[in-house]
């Protein structure tokens, strides 16, 4: 069971939803390192608004695309479809649009600081055709953070009872000073009924790879599912008993401590949250970020837009003393290419 945190409490930082967010975060057997938040006003609207760009931009001629994709960031603004690397092979199942939902051009007045991070500190790049998408976006971008920076006040109350030396507000603070904050607007093409099923070694994830983030915390919404085959991208009818069978089995999957994999089914007008790597280290540990994969759904024409916004600290952000955000992504880097 995911737990669900009301926005009307989490404004009120007297609140004590200390329980709660045991339950949802906390280092302990059955903990998803996820919850979802309910009633967050204006979120519905926005969510149906911004979805459908996934498949309007997928639709773009291969024109426009090349012309929003960004080399030097490695793919990191902009549109990236074949790019990245999952179970070995390029991945051409999903095409992803990053942006910075808070500086549309990077925020840093260091001039190193683009050349240096280049993945973090170059402008978003919006594509001429969907004029009203940058405004969407950057919107809903912003209204995740907010109700991110309150999951995180709640969140440290809670590291703040388990290891009182950390510093008051430390995960809230680091998103709030964070510069670097990065959506993915994600749009899972199309797949075959054989392409969806559990491959011979049991492996479930046909549209996204295991992993952990390595985020503080990441704001999710539930998914969209659309009609390809009309060029209006309407939703499917879920009432589809078809569509129903196929999207039974899928959707985001999290391994909990226990090793075990609970299915994940976020409610349309619910936010999700996860937390990443970089509050697991910076709590001490009280928080533990769970390994998930996203399972593909089979249906002709059928495709899924969702979108992720990764609150990520600064780059010079200590996590511990003498231990930076950036030593972290070296080392999980490095731990990469050991495997
Ligand atoms: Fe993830």
């Amino acid at each position: 069971m995911v737990v669900v945190l009301d926005y009307n409490k989490l404004v009120d930082p007297d609140c004590d939803l200390y329980q709660y967010i045991d339950d949802a975060f906390g280092n302990k057997p059955g903990a998803l390192g996820a919850c979802f938040v309910s009633n967050v006003p204006g979120f519905p609207e926005l969510r149906e608004k911004c979805l459908r760009y996934g498949s309007q931009l997928a639709a773009l001629s291969q024109s426009e695309l090349d012309s929003m994709v960004d080399l030097e960031s490695c793919y990191m603004f902009g549109w990236s479809h074949g790019k990245e690397i999952m179970n070995g092979k390029a991945d051409f199942a999903k095409g992803s649009f990053y942006f910075n939902p808070l500086h549309d051009v990077p925020a840093s007045e260091d001039p190193e600081f683009a050349a240096k991070f280049v993945e973090y500190g170059r402008p978003n790049i919006w594509p001429p055709s969907l004029p009203q998408m940058k405004h969407d976006l950057m919107e809903l971008g912003q209204l995740i953070i907010k109700v991110g920076k309150l999951v995180a006040l709640h969140c440290d109350k809670y590291i703040s009872k388990k290891h009182p030396d950390l510093p008051p507000n430390f995960l809230q603070s680091m998103i709030e000073q964070s510069m670097i904050p990065k959506s993915r607007l994600l749009h899972y093409f199309p797949i075959s009924k054989e392409d969806a099923e559990p491959t011979p070694d049991g492996s479930m994830d046909s549209w996204c790879g295991l992993h952990i983030d390595h985020s503080v915390l990441t704001g999710l919404t539930s998914a969209m599912y659309n009609d390809e085959s009309d060029p209006s991208f309407p939703q499917v009818d879920t009432s589809n008993k078809d569509i129903q069978d196929a999207l039974k089995d899928a959707g985001l999957y999290i391994k909990d401590k226990d090793e075990k994999f609970t299915q994940v089914k976020i409610p349309k007008e619910y936010l999700a949250f996860q937390i990443g790597e970089a509050a697991q280290v910076a709590s001490k540990e009280a928080l533990l970020a769970t390994p998930h994969l996203v399972r593909g759904a089979a249906y002709p024409n059928m495709s899924r837009n969702t979108l992720a916004l990764f609150m990520q600290p600064n780059v010079d952000q200590e996590l511990m003393p003498g231990y930076t955000f950036h030593d972290f992504t070296k080392d999980i880097m490095a731990r990469h290419y050991e495997q």
